[in-house]
């Protein structure tokens, strides 16, 4: 009996062991990461490079190819990888950044790809808003009217003042309103996707589901509804990216690199 507590003793000494070196390394790592930030930045180098996660995962594939628990430590690594990127976005940003512009302009593969890349917590506007009411936007807009969808929209910043570390993929006509503009100035960078009329044409002419298109899907009309919005998107701008012909993780990459831009300004 004596001998069997004393294994177990050591058993759990070991475990002890090895919990402080996975701390320590954990601190080293972590401690990397925000060297690495800090670096790209002051060489003007590429923030996103998922290939390097590709790199990271593979090797531990390697390592644990002949191990019992590979599954287990797979698992751990995603999780390390997932905790790193958040200590990159809260190096990168103090605030949130919301995306603005015209349906179609890339808004939410954005914040989707930034949210991925980043960690970040990503809220798509018209989804929650959609969530909330329990009804499609064609429906809020159908039995309630665009006052409403607009006052639903106005809610949504006014509920988003106390977070930080988000990407907004905010609604089309959010920025129509100033007092939103206002609301989005206060909680982080505004960002302005724009596309061609065309190429916006080319994202929008299968959907159903933007009421303000339905019946008018055309590239004149689309031309002439983003022209009569061009100033209220302007003014409520921090940056503008156009996403025309770029592919995500470029268009990502420029926005990242105009927000440090911009952040170096001020
Ligand atoms: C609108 C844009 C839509 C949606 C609603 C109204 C607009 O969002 O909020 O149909 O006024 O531009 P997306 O820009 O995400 O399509």
């Amino acid at each position: 009996m004596e001998q069997e507590k004393d294994k177990l003793e050591q058993l759990r000494d070991t475990i002890a062991q090895c919990d402080a070196a996975i701390t320590e390394a954990l601190k080293t790592r972590m401690a990397c990461i925000k060297e690495i930030i800090a670096y790209k930045r002051e060489y003007g180098i590429p923030v996103l490079q998922p290939e390097q996660e590709k790199k990271q995962l593979d090797a531990v594939m390697h390592s644990t190819k002949d191990s019992v628990f590979r599954h287990e430590i797979l698992h751990i690594f995603e999780g390390i990888i997932e905790n790193s990127k958040r200590i990159q976005a809260k190096e990168l940003f103090d605030k949130n950044i919301l995306l603005i512009g015209f349906m179609g302009a890339g808004k939410t593969t954005v914040s989707a790809c930034l949210g991925n890349l980043l960690a970040m917590e990503v809220m798509e506007m018209d989804a929650y808003i959609q969530k909330k009411e329990g009804m499609s936007i064609k429906d809020i807009f159908a039995v309630h009217g665009e006052e409403y969808f607009r006052n639903c929209e106005s809610n949504t910043l006014i509920s988003l003042q106390e977070k930080r570390h988000m990407v907004v993929s905010c609604g089309g006509g959010v920025p129509l309103r100033e007092k939103n503009v206002a609301l989005m100035k206060k909680s982080g960078y505004v960002v302005w996707l724009t596309a061609t009329p065309e190429a916006i044409f080319d994202r929008v002419k299968d959907s159903t589901e933007r009421p303000l298109l339905n019946g008018n899907m055309r590239v004149d009309f689309i031309r002439d509804l983003m022209e009569s919005r061009r100033e209220k998107y302007e003014a409520a701008a921090d940056i503008c990216i156009d996403t025309t012909e770029k592919d995500i993780v470029e268009i990502c990459e420029e926005l990242l690199q105009k927000l440090f831009s911009l952040q170096n300004i001020n």
